[in-house]
């Protein structure tokens, strides 16, 4: 079990760097599987353990994969194989993502359904019911879905919820489509242009996404592409939040300002003191947080994956603090341990009530999830003195080398002997 340990209480101080979005990285990595005897070239791949998987899952299909730092060549053969491994599959949900550009590709796909996780059940409903439009036959056997399509035909699609990965699925599945396909309700995250980007780059005509509705023109085949993954504003959230909870100077480099404006209203509302200069944010110093209520939303509302975050740095606010859960299921089960250092959060329904403490104290805490697990560190960042967060490999999945990234900002962290990190 990978465990981390934190003295907390230290003002960061600094310069942190973004890495590559996790969550372009990966849609776009699996658009490679389109290409047909081709390349495509990566840059700005973040180093995690969901970017191994994936490439160990691409690899499985047949896909010739070389890294080098943070690029990533990827040389697709004429033939590919169609059936994902299950053992694959089921360490990350993401791996879903292959089943549009496999269907588009080779008229068929196999792969496990994924299952549930820590945050809620998690179906691919959205994304089988849009391909079931586009023509292709799907039947869900021993927990595998089976896909078959000669060519899936364009068509008009409204997705029932903005649904990220199915707004994902259903771009790829439309690249070698007959006719246009027009996805209503789109989910409108940076990653999803991100991925339109790397379509394009592709010769494949996508527009309008970004607005809540992606059109898409099929083509006969695409050529070498060539991409760059935009920064992780998760990640970078996630450091504006450790300056703000430890009272400490930090800038997080290599941002895109609009993708992380939720969090800096949310944040200026609360009386945070920071200032956004070009693709960098400095925090500053205040004494506490104003209370304040956030709802998780789709893009552009307050991110879900920054929803466990927020809510350890509200733990010291004044006043009490209202968050509501409403893209997942059940997202707070950090909650119970944060309590145990100190913090005063009751859950009611899908809404955190926060009552803000004076302080958190250290205490032996487990992370349940990747999130969860970014909140567990930023509050023993902030706590009087030790914490240990037990589970760490599910935050190694989304955050390169946090460790490094935290003590280089002053923080007094380390990894229990035995414990593997990106
Ligand atoms: C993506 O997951 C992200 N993962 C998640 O980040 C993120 O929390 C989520 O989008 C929402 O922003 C990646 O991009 C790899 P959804 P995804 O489909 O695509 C329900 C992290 O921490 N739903 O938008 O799985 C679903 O159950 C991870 O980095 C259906 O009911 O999210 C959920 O309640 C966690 N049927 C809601 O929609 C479907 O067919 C949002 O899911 C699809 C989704």
């Amino acid at each position: 079990m990978d465990v981390m340990r934190i003295s907390g209480g230290i003002p960061l101080r600094g310069t942190v760097r973004t890495q590559g979005a996790k969550n372009a990285a990966l849609p776009v990595m699996a658009a490679c599987l389109l290409l047909r005897g081709r390349r495509m070239a990566l840059d700005n791949v973040p180093n995690l353990q969901d970017v191994d998987t994936m490439v160990d899952l691409l690899r499985s299909l047949g896909v010739g994969i070389t890294r080098e730092g943070s690029g990533i060549v990827f040389d697709v053969p004429e033939t590919i194989a169609w059936e994902a491994s299950e053992q694959l599959v089921r360490r990350m949900r993401a791996s879903s993502l292959v089943l549009g550009p496999l269907l588009a590709r080779c008229g068929s796909a196999v792969l496990p359904l994924p299952g549930g996780c820590s945050i809620g059940s998690r179906p691919i409903d959205l994304h089988l019911k849009g391909l079931t439009q586009m023509g292709a036959k799907i039947e869900i056997k021993n927990g595998f879905v089976h896909a078959q399509a000669d060519r899936l035909r364009g068509r008009r699609i409204y997705l029932d919820f903005p649904s990220v990965g199915a707004t994902e699925n259903l771009m790829m599945a439309a690249v070698f489509a007959r006719g246009e396909t027009i996805i209503e309700n789109t989910a409108r995250e940076p990653e999803i242009g991100n991925l339109a980007e790397v379509l394009r780059d592709m010769g494949v005509q996508v527009d309008t996404e970004g607005t809540g509705c992606v059109r898409i023109r099929g083509v006969d085949d695409v050529r070498d592409c060539s991409a760059r993954v935009i920064p992780d504003r998760i990640e970078a959230c996630t450091y504006v939040l450790a300056g703000v909870m430890t009272g400490g100077e930090i800038t997080v480099e290599d941002i895109i300002p609009e993708h992380i404006d939720a969090l800096l209203a949310k944040l200026e509302e609360a009386g945070a003191s920071f200032s956004v200069k070009g693709n960098a944010v400095a925090v500053h110093p205040v004494k506490k947080l104003r209370q304040i209520s956030i709802r998780t939303l789709p893009f552009p509302g307050f991110p879900t994956d920054l929803q466990p975050q927020m809510v350890a740095a509200l733990t010291l606010s004044n006043g009490v603090s209202m968050v509501e859960e409403s893209v997942f299921q059940s997202r707070f089960l950090y909650a119970a341990e944060l309590n145990r250092m100190g913090a005063n959060i009751e859950i009611r329904k899908d809404t955190a009530v926060i009552r803000g403490v004076d302080g958190l104290d250290g205490a032996s805490v487990r992370a349940t999830d990747l999130r969860a697990g970014a909140a567990l560190i930023l509050a023993g960042l902030a706590a009087k003195g030790e914490t240990r967060i037990e589970h760490m490999e599910h935050v190694f999945r989304g955050y390169e080398s946090i460790d490094r990234k935290l003590r280089a900002l002053g923080a007094d962290v380390a990894l229990e002997a035995g414990t593997e990190t990106k």
